[in-house]
């Protein structure tokens, strides 16, 4: 099984990427921020809790959204791996990745990084929010909130994989076609 990470700050385009990714490798695409919405929109207990944090912009805890994925590790079968996309965001979560794929005899595979620079992450979040109506994304001080939060707790991650040799960082600021055949190109070699 692979155990790909789909990194990258707000709006660098992992959801974008995410599903010619899952087609051509046979992956299951589990997006934390997509769980969490649906738990949102249904209203569950989990989606209850997670409203206030996810619309300021701020992370959940990180034990929901460990349990999250491990529920779909033991629930869906017949795919070739799993595309992580906003997850993990933490040290901790990384943490707790590493112990659970371990738990399956298996590692994490690679980490394809989709980097951007902070003002197109502005630009491309706020054309995404006509479309989308994240709530999340409808004002400017929760988008840079998003952005500090990615800096401060996520970016240090990028630290954690390099060193275990599984960092590998795509330019993301070209076009969606362009960018996914550099994707392609990585994913090939893992
Ligand atoms: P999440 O849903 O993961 O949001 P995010 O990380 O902020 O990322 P986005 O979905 O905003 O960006 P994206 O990279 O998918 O960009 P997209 O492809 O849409 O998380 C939301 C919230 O949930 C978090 O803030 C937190 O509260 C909570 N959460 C989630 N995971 C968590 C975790 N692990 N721990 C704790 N809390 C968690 O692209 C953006 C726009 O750009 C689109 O309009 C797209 O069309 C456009 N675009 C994409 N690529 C290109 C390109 N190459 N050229 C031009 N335009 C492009
Ligand atoms: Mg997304």
């Amino acid at each position: 099984m692979k155990y790909y990470i789909l990194f990258g700050p707000p709006g660098a385009g992992k959801g974008t990427q995410a599903s010619a990714m899952v087609e051509k490798y046979n992956l299951c695409h589990l997006s934390t921020g997509e769980l969490l919405r649906g738990e949102m929109a249904a209203g569950t207990p989990l989606g209850v809790q997670a409203k206030a944090l996810v619309e300021a912009g701020s992370l959940v805890p990180d034990e929901i959204v460990e349990g999250m994925i491990e529920n779909k590790f033991n629930s869906v079968k017949d795919v070739d791996g799993f595309l992580l996309d906003g997850f993990p965001r933490t040290a901790k979560q990384a943490e707790a990745l590493d112990a659970m794929v371990a738990k399956r005899g298996e590692s994490v595979t690679a980490v394809v990084s989709i980097m951007i620079p902070d003002s197109m992450i502005m630009e491309r979040i706020k054309h995404r929010a006509a479309i989308e109506g994240r709530a999340d994304d409808a004002r400017e001080d929760v988008i840079r909130h998003r952005i500090e939060t990615y800096h401060e707790k996520t970016e240090p991650l990028i630290e954690y994989y390099t060193k275990a040799g599984k960092y590998v960082e795509i330019d993301g600021t070209g076009t969606i076609d362009g960018v996914r055949e550099s994707i392609f190109s990585v994913m090939d070699k893992y």
